[in-house]
């Protein structure tokens, strides 16, 4: 019998590999896609495994430039975090997985496609809207959902039994990385009692060693998006690296939270992303300059709405592109240079400084005469904005 194709969101870990076996049993033919968007030597690790599971075709595409410039940046520009805290990185990379191997499924003539997802998180819908999205007719396995290997014994089994070579230090957590953040979630971190050890964080340093001396910089922006560091440009990669390097060793960029998923569990993850907490900081410092008070407060109504669109799935939603075209308008006046420091986990501001800038020191000052402002018209303001309370 023929064997039907399907193209399979594979990482190279434990899951997906399970997956790949337990797709060809099925007699499926599974062409693997990995998403090179910053996990390092994952990547290799994934080509390796893919070869020893007799995969025929594994496409590995470098898409950290498309992630940067299309999808963090974007989100960026949106100054939003998802319940206050979470950068959504893990978030906004699925949509583009999803994009890359619907590219795929079509044109390898696939009508399948799969991904490692449980049941129970955000990533399964975020990766499956995605899919419906591009080709609402693709049929979609998502293994974890009806197989009964629901255990990690069971897994295990299947590998010893399959002949899948197992790591030998068999991770701890859940991780999922990129070159925006790494996430842990799952194992020791499942007892909220439980402080997350050291030795989880991959990157970050914490804040007692962190080096103990203060790091300036000098961050540029053009409509919104990092352009230099230092007064130097680089491609957007190597800025990248270089401030998830120097967050790290100053301690930036760490977070513990829990989260409410959008299906209704709450799940403890931690998060760490030095480069794009600077990016974040250093933007929303810039816009404080530069953005009309109803504009700034319009874009903050949005950010909350913008940040549930986003962890929920909906990134290529109309709303999400209508929101989107918004922010970006906004960002038209987003130019200019943000000086900070950081030290110890903690990032402060030194210096702002825009073209574009609407802060006016005359209207601003305790020791200026202001042209613009009598001080006596605010009897008035004041007088009819009480008449409510007054009444
Ligand atoms: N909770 C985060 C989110 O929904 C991260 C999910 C993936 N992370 C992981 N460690 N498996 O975006």
């Amino acid at each position: 019998m023929l064997k039907k194709k399907i193209v399979l969101a594979y990482s190279g870990g434990l899951d997906t590999s399970v997956i790949v076996k337990w797709l060809q049993k099925k007699n499926f033919e599974v062409i693997c896609f990995t998403a090179d968007i910053g996990q390092g030597n994952e990547i290799n690790i994934a080509r390796n495994r893919a070869k020893s599971l007799d995969v025929k075709t594994i496409f590995i595409k470098n898409l950290k430039n498309e992630f940067i410039q299309n999808f963090i940046f974007p989100y960026l520009r949106s100054s939003s975090a998802y319940e206050n805290f979470y950068l959504l990185g893990t978030a906004i990379s699925r949509p583009l997985i999803a994009k890359e191997l619907m590219k795929i499924s079509y044109y390898t003539n696939s009508n399948h496609v799969a991904h490692g997802a449980t049941g129970k998180g955000n990533d399964q819908i975020r990766f499956e809207l995605g899919f419906k999205y591009f080709n609402p007719n693709i049929e979609i396995i998502a293994p974890w959902r009806i197989w009964e290997l629901n255990s990690r014994n069971k897994l295990l089994n299947f590998c010893l039994k399959n002949n899948i070579s197992i790591n030998k230090k068999i991770k701890k957590y859940s991780i999922d990385k990129n070159i925006f953040h790494n996430s842990y979630e799952g194992g020791d971190l499942e007892n909220l009692l439980f402080e997350a050890d050291e030795h989880m964080w991959e990157t970050t340093i914490n804040n007692e060693n962190s080096v103990d001396y203060p790091i300036y910089l000098s961050l540029t922006f053009r409509k919104g998006d990092l352009i230099k560091i230092n007064n130097i440009y680089y491609s957007n990669e190597i800025m990248f690296l270089k401030l998830n390097k120097i967050g790290s060793i100053a301690g930036i960029g760490r977070i513990d939270i829990v989260e409410n998923r959008y299906i209704g569990i709450k799940s403890r993850g931690c998060y760490e992303s030095p480069a794009a907490t600077i990016i974040m900081f250093a933007r929303k410092e810039l816009e404080s300059i530069v953005l009309d008070k109803e504009i700034f407060n319009l874009k903050e109504c949005i950010a909350l709405k913008y940040s549930k669109l986003v962890y929920n799935g909906f990134w290529w939603s109309p709303e999400r592109l209508l929101l989107q075209n918004f922010i970006d308008i906004t960002q038209q006046y987003v130019n200019g240079i943000i000086k900070i420091r950081l030290f110890r986990g903690v990032i402060n501001i030194v210096q702002r400084f825009s073209l574009n800038s609407l802060y006016d020191k005359n209207s601003s000052s305790f020791n200026e005469i202001s042209k613009k402002l009598n001080q006596i018209d605010s009897n008035g303001f004041i007088k009819i904005n009480s008449l409510r309370l007054t009444i």
